[in-house]
């Protein structure tokens, strides 16, 4: 995908389709954007509309792997989605990275992927060509920037986002995501919307803010920081928009 990093006006608009694992984010960026139409498929609601000038449609998933897929595979078949971002929250897998701070997938893998039996590594899914979905450089690049400028008082990182059908909430299972896969944080979405976005052959990128330590504080830090990580997912992707 082609991204000018001064904005050229000129560029033609593609449509993006915006993936929130919750409704409290999707709720944010409805109020930003001119809804022009809505429709309810899979029991999902897709408003299809205009945010920050470009062509949009924000939906949310619900949580979980297998909701992620198929509502990213009804953006591309029913929407003509071209560019999906995923936004949400996360539990970090590093020290250094802190909640509120912003983790932008370099890729992405589920870590609940077991073929082991068959003698296949852990995460490998049999029979693929990759099991390691790559984001799109350029998408982050622009979020990288982005984020720095809507968000000077947080870190953002570049790594990989771990997903499986799993709260992390044990310091056990979390070294092992460490250990096995080299996550930067994990959460319950971003690659099974990677895969479905490679295997439709489109651009994509997740980008998580921090809730928790995915320890055993997670699901009292979850609460407590849930909105605060949030409101710095919903400024970088307004701010995205802005500049695409
Ligand atoms: N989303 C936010 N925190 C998470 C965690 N600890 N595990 C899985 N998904 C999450």
């Amino acid at each position: 995908m082609q991204i000018n990093p001064e904005g050229n006006p000129k560029r033609r608009r593609c449509m993006l389709g915006i993936i929130g694992a919750m409704e409290e984010e999707v709720a944010s960026f409805k109020e930003k954007m001119e809804i022009q139409e809505v429709r309810t498929i899979a029991g999902m609601e897709f408003c299809r509309g205009i945010c920050e000038n470009q062509p949009v449609i924000i939906v949310r998933s619900g949580i979980g792997k297998v909701n992620a897929a198929v509502c990213t595979q009804i953006l591309c078949d029913v929407f003509q989605a071209e560019v999906i971002i995923n936004t949400g929250v996360a539990g970090s897998l590093k020290n250094a990275i802190n909640i509120g701070d912003i983790v932008l997938s370099v890729d992405a893998l589920q870590h609940d992927m077991d073929a082991t039996g068959f003698g296949y590594e852990p995460g490998v899914i049999p029979r693929m060509e990759t099991s390691v979905f790559k984001a799109d450089d350029a998408l982050v690049d622009l979020a990288e920037r982005v984020c720095r400028e809507v968000n000077p008082d947080i870190q953002v990182f570049r790594g990989r986002v771990v997903s499986g059908d799993q709260f992390v909430s044990d310091h056990v299972v979390k070294e092992r995501l460490i250990r096995l896969f080299g996550g930067y944080c994990t959460e319950m979405e971003g690659a099974s919307i990677a895969q479905a976005a490679w295997l439709n052959g489109i651009p994509f990128i997740v980008i998580r803010a921090i809730s928790d330590k995915a320890d055993g504080s997670a699901e009292m830090d979850y609460s407590e920081f849930e909105m605060k990580a949030i409101e710095h997912t919903v400024r970088l992707v307004t701010g995205m928009l802005r500049n695409m």
